[in-house]
């Protein structure tokens, strides 16, 4: 019988039966899929398991947050935190071009979970075992098998040089995504990480058209914030597959406020919905929910004087800018 109760029972034991009394490493995203599969590593296995995050300053406001206390407070897993902002932003600057951007991202990311992972190596020798949150749509894209790993390699944690040898452990393996989510929740996962819209490894690296600095980020960050909060207090996060909103660093518009002129900037929202991101469609949010996103966003980011709406489809426009 499907339930989420056997299908948890089954990949503990399996995980068991495969890792046996090694230790096991795990990269959270903050996104769903690596936190239910630590999640059932960890209900397998126990203090075997260690979690690495690298917060690389490019996340959502509070995210950080919520992975080291919310997470950690649901699971008790054993929880590695990297503070590496300076030295993503650091990378980042004065880089516009988007694939640039995520090949930066990506290096520094692998780089610095390397270390991490070295770490834990060194203190315990018998590390063998490496958690993926791998999805069976992962599988089947890349035609099954070894490669399946590797599909994500620039946003997961696949491209480990070759000195750092684990196998994977992959319990999502054979779970689509709201297969994923009722496992989550049957592991006691709090619904803010469940119902997690997804998250690009660059994160908002991505969403801001232009260089990265910090100033820009804290921009961002407090637009995302309002866009999500609106979502969230009008019922929608769950008819809703992503909703970016992406920083016009470089463009400025004219405005007024109050007496006075403003020159600021841009920010796009781009809510979509769609089953498997191959496609999508623009979300029809109601006209109220985006005014006061909108009137939010305005009066409470000095910096954002526009608000606009991104209403094209996926194809002909992706999902994110970048
Ligand atoms: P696009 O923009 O190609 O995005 O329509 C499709 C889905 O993939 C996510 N995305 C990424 N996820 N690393 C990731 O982990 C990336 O570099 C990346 N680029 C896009 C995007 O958020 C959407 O869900």
């Amino acid at each position: 019988d499907w339930t989420a109760a056997n299908i948890v029972d089954d990949a503990v034991a399996a995980v068991r039966e495969q890792v046996g009394d090694k230790q096991v490493i795990c990269g959270l995203s903050g996104g769903v899929d690596s936190a239910v599969a630590a999640a059932l590593v960890q209900r397998a296995v126990g203090d075997q398991l260690t979690c690495v995050f690298v917060d690389h300053g490019l996340l959502r406001e509070g995210e950080a947050e919520q992975v080291k206390r919310d997470f950690v407070a649901a699971t008790g897993v054993d929880l590695v935190v990297v503070d590496a902002a300076d030295q993503f932003v650091g990378a980042l600057a004065g880089v516009t071009d988007p694939e640039t951007k995520r090949k930066i991202i990506g290096r520094e990311f692998i780089r610095t979970f390397e270390a991490a992972a070295r770490d834990i190596t060194r203190s315990a020798d018998d590390v063998e075992f490496l958690v993926q949150g791998t999805l069976y749509p992962d599988v089947v894209e890349s035609g099954g098998g070894e490669g399946a790993a590797n599909i994500k390699s620039h946003h997961n944690v696949g491209g480990l040089p070759d000195d750092l040898q684990f196998a994977l452990v992959e319990p999502l393996r054979t779970l689509f995504k709201d297969e994923v989510r009722a496992v989550g929740a049957q592991l006691g996962l709090p619904a803010e990480i469940v119902w997690r819209h997804p998250f690009p490894g660059p994160g908002l690296g991505i969403r801001i058209i232009g260089e990265v600095t910090r100033e820009r980020l804290t921009i961002l960050q407090q637009a995302d914030a309002i866009a999500r909060a609106e979502l969230t207090a009008a019922g929608l996060d769950r008819d809703v597959w992503q909703f970016p909103v992406v920083l016009l660093a470089d463009v400025r518009s004219v405005g007024v406020q109050g007496d006075g002129r403003t020159y600021g900037h841009p920010v796009v929202l781009r809510p979509v919905s769609s089953e498997d991101a191959m496609t999508a469609d623009w979300s029809r949010l109601p006209y109220e929910v985006l005014e006061k996103i909108s009137t939010r966003i305005t009066n409470e980011v000095r910096e954002v004087n526009r608000v606009v709406l991104d209403i094209t489809s996926k194809p002909p426009g992706t999902i994110e800018w970048e």
